[in-house]
């Protein structure tokens, strides 16, 4: 079972490329097949697939059967530009891997390329539990393009990287996201994915990180590296906007209840208390933090020395771009600040950016509750709070960022991470609801459907 491959890289001009890809396929399907979502292969889905940059647009939507979904290659078109940072500024980017970045490079991207299939992994058993049909639409369309994302990393491996790259893009296949022996890379991107608003909070946290690790590569030296991020940031946003949209619907609905019912604790009520969503808050938050890798890095040094991976907009960046001379002022985890030289702390400035924009998606969750005079607000913990990597690893301390006994952080965590007893009572509410138009009781409707199609459309056809 294989298809033509939809690309604009002109795959047909490149005889060895396409053969490594006709074998690579195969296997990516059969994976697919197995990670991807089960007993939907009848179903007709209402999908935007991308098609690459043409004048109606790059993407379209129409009615898809899984097993005939076509995934494809497509970058973003070139544009005129010149390496915008780092040690060789104002060079052309380069068209091919330069020996002495090569081993980097090749990190870079298996790093990145390793988060895509995994999501998928991790998504795998929600479709039984959706609280709509737009929601299951919605959760389908984020795995199909998060598939997309792997075939985009593996494109540039098997492109750019000759054997060793092929054997890195078999490798993506063969990990799987929380298995005790071949896990993914990444800490966020093996934790168990149980319910609706882990799901949420990983669209609005986890996916909003891969938004800004996507916009650092797409000003990349390496020409194919930009393009290819720059075309999944389009698809990207979406994975943010599901997640944000979603917590946002779930707040707005608690809100409703609670001044329905002049009480907070909403569980029996049926929806989900507003307590309930702060801890899983904290917990993605925190876990999403440590996706950029330690605050204070030689290795973010060295990526920015050689071009390849910069900070959040830089070319937009008023300021000096080979970050020679400057200083960050570091948080340090005994308390105070301390200079670090600011070419090694590129993971913490763009983590800086990364919290920016979360607090601006929080202020917008607590708007619901103050449009609904509800008091109490949402918030980020501290960036120090329940870390696994970097500087704060295994700092115990309050989500408000006080230093405190490994003791109390023991008693503290069942106050500010969901417990066994609270996961039970969320997973008690995930019951599925596939009637067109309508939503289950602990989220709000969106105020709009997909695509300009009404709310109650039949985004699910099931057979
Ligand atoms: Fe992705
Ligand atoms: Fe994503």
């Amino acid at each position: 079972m294989s298809y033509e491959i939809p690309n604009n890289v002109d795959l047909d001009t490149d005889p060895q490329l396409k053969r490594a890809l006709a074998t690579w396929q195969p296997q990516y399907l059969e994976w697919w097949r197995e990670a991807g979502p089960q007993n939907y292969d009848t179903s007709r889905i209402y999908l935007r697939t991308a098609v690459g940059i043409t004048a109606e647009g790059w993407a379209h939507y129409d009615y898809v059967r899984m097993p005939e979904y076509r995934w494809g290659i497509f970058l973003a078109p070139p544009v005129k530009r010149k390496i915008g940072f780092g040690d060789h500024p104002d060079e052309e980017p380069w068209q091919q891997v330069p020996g002495e970045y090569r081993k980097e490079l090749r990190r870079v991207i298996v790093t990145q390329g390793d988060t895509e299939p995994a999501s998928v992994e991790q998504n795998h058993h929600l479709a039984t539990t959706a609280p709509s049909l737009y929601d299951l639409r919605n959760l389908f369309q984020l795995e199909v393009e998060e598939g997309r994302h792997l075939w985009a990393m593996a494109y540039l491996l098997h492109r750019y990287f000759g054997r060793d790259g092929r054997e890195e893009a078999d490798e993506l296949l063969f990990r799987r996201s929380g298995d005790a022996d071949h896990p993914r890379i990444l800490h966020a991107f093996n934790a168990p994915v149980r319910d609706w608003v882990d799901y949420y909070c990983f669209g609005m946290f986890a996916d909003r990180d891969g938004k800004y690790q996507l916009a650092a590569l797409a000003e990349s030296a390496l020409d194919p590296l930009s393009r290819t991020t720059r075309f999944m940031l389009t698809e990207e946003a979406f994975h943010m906007f599901v997640g944000e949209t979603g917590i946002q619907r779930i707040v707005r609905r608690t809100a409703e209840v609670m001044r329905q019912s002049g009480r907070s604790d909403v569980f029996e009520l049926g929806a989900i208390p507003l307590e309930i969503v702060q801890k899983y808050v904290n917990n993605w938050y925190s876990e999403s933090l440590d996706l950029f890798g330690s605050e204070d890095s030689s290795n973010a040094a060295a990526y920015f020395a050689a071009g390849l991976k910069g900070r959040y907009q830089e070319s937009a960046l008023a300021t000096d771009h080979r970050a020679l001379d400057g200083v960050y002022e570091m948080k340090m985890p005994g308390g105070g600040e301390e200079q670090i030289p600011l070419r090694r702390a590129m993971n913490a400035l763009l983590r800086d950016a990364y919290v920016q924009d979360c607090t601006r998606g929080l202020k917008r969750w607590n708007k619901e509750l103050e449009e609904r005079g509800v008091e109490y607000r949402l918030a980020l913990p501290d960036i120090a709070f329940n870390r696994k990597v970097g500087l704060y690893a295994g700092l115990t301390c309050t989500p408000e960022g006080k230093l405190i006994s490994a003791e109390e952080y023991e008693q503290g965590r069942k106050l500010w991470l969901v417990t066994e007893d609270e996961r039970a009572r969320v997973a008690a509410l995930m019951k599925p609801v596939f009637e067109p138009g309508k939503f289950a009781g602990w989220i709000a409707p969106p105020p709009r459907g997909v695509n300009n199609q009404p709310l109650d459309y039949r985004y699910v056809q099931f057979a």
